[in-house]
């Protein structure tokens, strides 16, 4: 049994105090969720309030995240956040997600780099992987994602590919109010995901790995989701930014 796990991307959103607020706001009833053991909540604010957010909820069980991190551990990159500098006060790290593949220039190859980094420094990577709306209208969902899987598991043994979270985020579901439908996103992550991974390992690792959906997620259709057998949770973008919304939504995975 995959215990979902529920994890409110903030993206480039907050500043330290309104991140303060906003925890403030979520804290109880968060807590409650997680306490429960059925599922785990994890905040990934900006880099900047990560220590904040982190002394805020320390003494409970909800998990913090960062949103991405660099591969070496310190040295000459100007502007990098190392893996040793993040697991003080993470235990989860976001890779790859389609905006830091689409504006930053990351690439399947730097997501494996950043995968191995976070494993080797006990962060619990959640690799975003999903098809544009192009790609997805031409019918290579299947090519372009489980492409997506092999390559950011690559070298990555089966003991601890078990340990990471993958994030299913078809890019034209995020931000869009447009989300995919439940059927269609637990079809891709059973198929498509869990096929790429029982190639790559065996059927017990594929059906052990916890797999998210994200893009577009609300209170309003994310039952939708959570009742999908292939669907381990979600990974929230503009509905985490409002506390009633998320709450709602991490109570639906307890649900
Ligand atoms: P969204 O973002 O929920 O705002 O669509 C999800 C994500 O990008 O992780």
């Amino acid at each position: 049994m995959r215990t979902p796990i529920v994890a409110g991307n903030w993206k480039m959103n907050k500043t330290i105090a309104e991140a303060r607020e906003l925890v403030n706001a979520l804290r109880d009833e968060l807590t409650r969720v997680a306490a429960s053991g059925k599922a785990q909540v994890v905040l990934c604010p900006p880099f900047i309030a990560i220590p904040q957010v982190a002394a805020l909820v320390k003494d409970t069980p909800i998990k913090v995240g960062a949103q991405n991190l660099f591969w070496e551990v310190k040295g000459a990159f100007t502007g990098e956040v190392a893996p040793t500098m993040l697991n003080e006060v993470c235990d989860y790290v976001i890779i790859g997600h389609s905006e830091r593949r689409q504006y930053f220039g990351e690439t399947d190859e730097s997501v494996n780099k950043k995968v191995q980094a976070a494993l080797a420094h006990h962060l619990i990577p959640i690799v975003c992987v999903g098809e544009n709306l192009q790609q997805n209208e031409a019918g290579q969902t299947q090519a372009v994602v489980g492409a997506q899987v092999r390559a950011a598991f690559k070298e990555i043994s089966r003991d601890d590919a078990r340990g990471i979270v993958i994030a299913y985020e078809p890019i034209w579901a995020i931000g869009t109010g447009k989300a995919a439908s439940g059927p269609g996103a637990n079809a891709v992550i059973g198929l498509t995901i869990r096929g790429a991974l029982a190639d790559l390992y065996d059927e017990a690792t594929a059906q052990a790995i916890r797999v998210q959906y994200g893009g577009s997620v609300t209170p309003k259709n994310v039952a939708e989701f959570f009742a999908q057998p292939e669907i381990d949770g979600a990974l929230v973008g503009g509905a985490s930014l409002v506390a009633a919304d998320f709450i709602a939504i991490c109570k639906a995975a307890v649900e």
